[in-house]
């Protein structure tokens, strides 16, 4: 690749000369002397927003990693592309998510540099930006603004969000009060950084890591540590060295890379959300990994990570236990080593040396897991024929074999008009169903976590069997079947689903069944209607052109799966 810095990407005025001319006019306006515009630019997309607390220290990493670009030789240059808080958006972040990937795409291609590095962090901007990267097709090293560190409540640790789940389970089931509650809003989240457990940002942390997108041992620093603005600074100078042999996105996600990612995900115990981005991820440049090969790579890999939502530490604990390179280490048999990272570095090269410590209580030994199997498995049946995604780990084991009476929620202001309503039929051993919530319903929210009614809670039934076409977050736990495929909203057959009916879910079988004969559900189907869809804007596009969960939730013209279009990347 040659280094083109300010002359790449001209504006297009019919005269490449005067378009140069006029550019490095303009830019000299910022400062930068002839000598710099000479330079190699690497890009640096940076994500802060007033509505995105994760990347708070967002400022300090642009500096960080700007600083590492210049001692290496070549010129940074900062810009913004939209920033996605997690819990700033409505209906959900997921939404916008496909919106920030062709942002960042767009960017990429459109401007002046000859490489790039992402700053990201909170649930959709890293798989965003990834997507975006595997698009634009040009060499980039994806950065974490890193996890928070915990605060203290009566002497117990916590952090965002598992335990803002666990406490307000609490309340909701009266046993703390209003007082306590509030004391509590303030200590969830007292660092800079995204949650402080194994939820989704992490995951793709992890994920983005193992693919080879970040520098090896960068995942897990805590965003406060010193650690992580070294981990800044030297991924600017590595992006710089790149230049002389540069190796692009599509060279390094690959199946084989994408599958060791799988894998991680798995040992890790990581969000079910994280399925569905690197599906995107991977459909950008044409992979798919499909449900039978994902429910084989689970069955082979152990849970070795003991982090909430699914165990008891935090990601400052995993960070300080040897972090992603401890788990690659103990899963090492079951890895594609070949693979490269944005340096070149073989998967089997970084893994040659062995760490000289890991906490065992955090990164458990192949010989002691957690769980001698995955995390997350792909299920279907009559109401998925597609598949499902159910996060085992993080469920009850006495809810894995079970048959129980539906009771059905249309939408998501029927669940939150209902679901605590005191004449509500339900028992502890119900499956509360929630329909009308996937991509195209509702954007897909992370409700897939319907809370236990109020009326059980207070009768101390802490988990049921509950399903839907919705996601959930991935700091959340509970016998949860989600991504239910295809959603009742396009007419997936979950909408046949009426209260009363039984339905059959079995880990064991990997089937979630709804036991009416076929016929009847053909006749109730036939009564099934689309509702009308968002006429203008984005909205609109949205809505016309969103893929279900099996095919990432990606927009089906931004896809290279060859099975939906023949797109090619850059
Ligand atoms: Fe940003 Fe959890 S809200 S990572």
């Amino acid at each position: 690749m040659s280094k083109k810095g300010i002359r790449g990407n001209l504006t297009n005025y019919g005269d490449a000369e005067f378009a140069g001319f006029l550019r490095r006019s303009f830019a000299r306006s910022m400062g930068l002397s002839t000598e710099m515009l000479e330079k190699p630019i690497i890009g640096i997309v940076m994500t802060p927003s007033g509505f995105n607390s994760c990347h708070r220290g967002m400022p300090e990493l642009v500096d960080a990693v700007s600083r590492g670009v210049l001692a290496a030789g070549a010129l940074p240059r900062a810009f913004p592309t939209i920033s996605l808080g997690e819990v700033f958006l409505k209906p959900t972040s997921m939404v916008y998510r496909n919106l920030m990937a062709m942002d960042t795409e767009e960017m990429l291609s459109a401007q002046p540099m000859d490489a790039v590095v992402l700053i990201g962090g909170c649930d959709k901007t890293v798989p965003a930006q990834l997507m975006g990267a595997a698009s634009a097709n040009i060499p980039a090293i994806q950065l974490v603004t890193g996890p928070m560190s915990t605060g203290r409540h009566k002497g117990e640790r916590l952090a965002a969000c598992t335990d803002c789940r666990r406490f307000w389970g609490k309340y909701r089931a009266d046993e703390i009060d209003a007082h306590e509650i509030a004391d509590i809003e303030g200590k969830l989240s007292t660092t800079s950084g995204t949650c402080g457990v194994m939820g989704t940002a992490s995951t793709m942390a992890c994920i983005a890591e193992t693919l080879g997108m970040s520098l090896p041992d960068t995942a897990a620093i805590p965003s406060v540590h010193s650690a992580r603005l070294v981990a800044a600074v030297k991924t600017g100078e590595a992006i710089v060295r790149m230049l002389d042999k540069p190796i692009k996105p599509g060279e390094i996600i690959t199946e084989k890379s994408v599958e060791n990612a799988f894998r991680v995900l798995m040992a890790i115990s990581g969000s079910t959300n994280a399925i569905v981005h690197l599906t995107a991820i991977a459909g950008r440049l044409g992979i798919r990994i499909s449900d039978e090969r994902l429910n084989q790579i689970s069955d082979e890999t152990p849970v070795l990570v003991n982090l909430k939502p699914v165990g008891e530490g935090y990601m400052e604990d995993f960070h300080a236990a040897g972090g992603v390179r401890a788990v690659l280490q103990e899963i090492k048999h079951l890895l594609h080593l070949d693979t490269i990272n944005v340096v070149g570095q073989t998967l089997g090269e970084i893994l040659s040396e062995p760490l000289d410590f890991v906490d065992r209580t955090y990164v458990r030994e192949l010989k002691d897991p957690i769980s001698p199997v995955g995390g997350l498995i792909s299920v279907s049946g009559n109401i998925a024929p597609d598949g499902a995604i159910f996060k085992r780990a993080a469920a009850t084991p006495d809810l894995f074999e079970v048959t129980g009476r539906a009771v059905v929620f249309e939408g998501l202001e029927d669940l939150a008009n209902r679901i605590d309503a005191p004449d509500l039929d339900v028992k502890a051993d119900d499956v509360l169903v929630l329909k009308n919530a996937g991509p195209v319903a509702a954007g897909m929210p992370e409700a897939g976590y319907l809370p236990i009614p109020k009326k059980l809670a207070r009768r101390g039934v802490k988990d049921m069997l509950r399903i839907s076409d919705a996601r959930m977050s991935g700091t959340a736990f509970g016998t949860i079947v989600l991504h239910m495929s295809p959603e009742t909203g396009v007419g997936g057959p979950l909408a046949a689903v009426q209260n009363g009916d039984l339905i059959r879910f079995s880990v064991k079988e990997k089937s979630i069944t709804l036991l009416v004969d076929d016929q009847t559900i053909e006749k109730r189907m036939a009564q099934w209607k689309p509702a009308a869809k968002p006429k203008r804007g984005y909205q609109s596009l949205y809505a016309r052109t969103v893929m279900q969960a099996p095919d990432g939730c990606d927009f089906d013209f931004l896809t290279s799966d060859p099975e939906i279009n023949n797109n090619s990347t850059g």
